[in-house]
């Protein structure tokens, strides 16, 4: 099969989330599986820059932009995955986030910078490229969510999946914009992108999609729900036949901890002594307390509400009073930046926080570390419980979207029967979060059934093994219809 991704980031070019580490590691193992895949993105300075020998494709004018827009293609370093991207410096070359001002504020003309990414989605389905074309567009996200309208629009047989990384970011803009996005004004409806009276790419990538798909079957359940719809939760219902939900998986050349080269003393299922020496060593450069009987939380994330740091901020006193270690690698909202970082200079021989983004720290923080914190409000799937395991870095969650499909909790029935691989509350409130802390404390006291849970958690299968069949029959149905 042909396949086109549309994406707004990819690891290693550009990451600011999960969603990149997916749309890299998920069309790779497509193209092991023997498939023609290649990626769209925008042409953001680390884009256009992590490319190296770039074969221009088209030179092409659009009634987005006055100056014409040029179509890359490039072959990714040690990769056999080829990236189109489309140059527009107006539009895309500024330096920062991709999506966001230095403010903080999303760029006033997002809806253009965003339409334009789904525009020539179509356009490569229609034939840009001479020496190839796809039979399916996969857009990732509401950044690529106009790129199903655009290939409607002009009726190309081509089919189209859209997969839902976070349903609350939507991309709404008001209704005074849905001219420049030159779509039949038709598709202004209910029945189309329209949404409360504003433009929603979100809703255009469901609505026009032939397939819509999610990253665990969990938050495939939630979302139809009126708590976690988004106000979406009625059209989901109504597409329930065509929604599927499809976790995650590991990408295992990055993520393994017997052959990370990011970390320092590589380890596995049968070595987890070397485990405790990336601990000892975290311990030494942060000049934190080095003791290894020290109970080590981790936190790596976005700094947002989502991820529930409010709990971690209410309950910090109980992992100091246990003697605990909490370590942060994050950025986001700065009321939580300015908490954490007076939280550290407060117990700085038990807490240590950086904010910034920092692949390799990622790693080493993994690597090294006894409990990983993921106790989100919502999570649509969730990667860095999923590195935890894999660590044998147990994963501390609540009971929701894909930390509830992918952890399960050390209540003394799954210990017995061998299948504990972390801790799991279930309401989002310090009561229960703080349980949780309690009963990963209790668990740390006893060594031999602490390494039982490691080496459970461990031996889990998230690779991409099941999950890019998932994705491979759904492609295969949806290309065979004639519908
Ligand atoms: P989300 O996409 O909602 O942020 P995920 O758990 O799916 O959450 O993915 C987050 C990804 O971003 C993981 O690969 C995680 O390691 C990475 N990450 C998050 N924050 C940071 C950071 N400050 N530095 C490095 N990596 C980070
Ligand atoms: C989103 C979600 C996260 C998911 C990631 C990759 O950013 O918040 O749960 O793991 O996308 O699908």
């Amino acid at each position: 099969m042909q396949i086109l991704h549309v994406c707004s980031e990819m690891y290693p070019l550009l990451k600011t989330g999960g969603l990149a580490d997916i749309c890299y590691a998920l069309p790779q193992e497509q193209i092991k599986n023997g498939h023609s895949v290649r990626v769209l993105l925008p042409g953001f300075p680390a884009i256009i820059n992590g490319l190296a020998n770039k074969q221009l494709i088209s030179q092409i004018n659009t009634e987005f932009i006055q100056t014409p827009i040029k179509i890359w293609q490039a072959q990714l370093a040690n990769s056999d995955l080829i990236v189109y991207v489309i140059e527009s410096p107006e539009l895309y070359n500024r330096s920062g986030n991709p999506y966001v001002n230095s403010s903080n504020l999303e760029y006033s003309d997002n809806y253009l910078r965003f339409a334009l990414l789904g525009y020539v989605a179509y356009k490569i389905a229609d034939r840009l490229d001479s020496n190839w074309f796809p039979q399916l567009v996969h857009a990732h996200d509401w950044h690529a969510g106009l790129a199903a309208a655009y290939i409607k629009a002009q009726n190309l047989a081509t089919k189209t999946i859209f997969t839902i990384h976070n349903l609350a970011y939507q991309g709404i803009f008001a209704a005074a914009i849905y001219p420049l996005l030159h779509l039949p004004s038709q598709f202004f409806a209910v029945d189309g992108c329209e949404y409360y009276g504003k433009v929603s790419f979100l809703k255009a990538g469901l609505y026009f999609s032939d397939s819509i798909t999610t990253v665990s079957k969990n938050y495939a359940q939630e979302i139809q729900t009126a708590e976690q719809g988004c106000g979406l939760n009625g059209l989901l219902q109504a597409k329930a036949d065509h929604l599927y939900g499809i976790l995650n998986g590991i990408d295992e050349q990055q993520w393994n901890p017997s052959t990370d080269k990011l970390i320092t003393y590589k380890y596995s299922v049968n070595r987890l002594s070397l485990k405790k020496k990336n601990k000892s060593l975290l311990q030494q450069q942060l000049n934190l307390t080095c003791q290894e009987n020290k109970v080590l939380f981790v936190l790596i994330s976005r700094l947002t509400e989502q991820k529930g740091i409010h709990l971690i901020l209410n309950c910090v006193s109980e992992i100091l009073k246990r003697n605990g270690q909490l370590v942060v690698l994050g950025t986001g909202d700065s009321q939580f930046e300015n908490k954490f970082k007076q939280l550290a200079s407060q117990f700085s021989d038990s807490i240590h926080v950086t904010l910034s983004f920092d692949e390799q720290y990622a790693h080493n923080l993994i690597a090294a570390g006894d409990v990983i914190l993921v106790p989100s409000r919502f999570e649509p799937c969730g990667l860095t419980q999923l590195y935890g395991l894999k660590y044998g870095t147990l994963p501390l969650v609540r009971k929701i979207g894909g930390l509830a499909d992918t952890v399960v909790d050390c209540s003394l029935e799954n210990l017995d029967d061998m299948v504990a691989t972390g801790f799991v509350f279930e309401k989002f409130n310090d009561h229960d979060f703080t349980q949780a802390i309690k009963r990963s404390f209790t668990l740390y006291k006893d060594e031999i059934m602490w390494r039982q849970v490691q080496r459970t958690a461990m031996k889990r299968d998230f690779s991409w093994h099941n999950s890019v069949g998932e994705y491979l029959s759904l492609y295969q149905k949806l290309i065979s219809s004639k519908v």
